[in-house]
């Protein structure tokens, strides 16, 4: 009776230590957003003129988007849609569009990082990148 009993305890061992997965990717993928997040509240306001355009600034912002969206896709696993997330559904059910508005800030954030080394070049590159946040948003985040 007591192989039952410890093969039960170790399924329980591994449901937590896959609970406990599923938490760690979660606080990833969000602490990656959160930078994405703050970078862009600083080019917000660069953009607005409430500070004055500094080119070493945007270029972190822009190092920051290309650095935190690598492997970013792995850190929606299946099963990671349970928990203190604010991903929709359609990360899972539409995989493919999901990959592809990665792809789409990925080109974006490439096609205008080296445009914003000047005042006017920094407004057209960061809105460019920006429009992309909405429209992933739009589909794959809830409110
Ligand atoms: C390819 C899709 C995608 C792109 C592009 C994207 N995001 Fe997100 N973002 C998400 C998803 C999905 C979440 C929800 C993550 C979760 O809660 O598990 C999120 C969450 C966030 C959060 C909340 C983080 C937290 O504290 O939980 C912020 C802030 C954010 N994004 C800002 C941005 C900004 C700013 C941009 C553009 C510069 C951007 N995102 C681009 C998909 C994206």
């Amino acid at each position: 009776m007591r192989v039952p009993l410890i093969a039960a305890a170790l399924v329980g061992v591994l449901a937590a230590t896959a609970a406990t997965a599923q938490t760690n990717v979660i606080q990833q993928r969000r602490a990656a957003m959160k930078a994405i997040g703050e970078q862009t509240d600083i080019g917000a306001s660069m953009l607005k003129g409430q500070v004055p355009f500094d080119a070493a600034k945007a270029e972190l912002i822009f190092a920051t988007y290309k650095d935190k969206m690598v492997g970013f896709d792995k850190l929606f696993p299946p099963g990671s849609d349970k928990g203190e997330t604010k991903a929709t559904a359609a990360v899972w059910s539409d995989r493919a569009g999901f990959d592809a508005a990665i792809a789409k800030f990925e080109k974006a954030v490439a096609d205008n990082a080296g445009k914003a080394t000047t005042a006017d070049g920094f407004k057209a590159a960061f809105t460019a990148v920006a429009e992309n946040c909405r429209a992933c948003h739009q589909s794959f985040k809830s409110r």
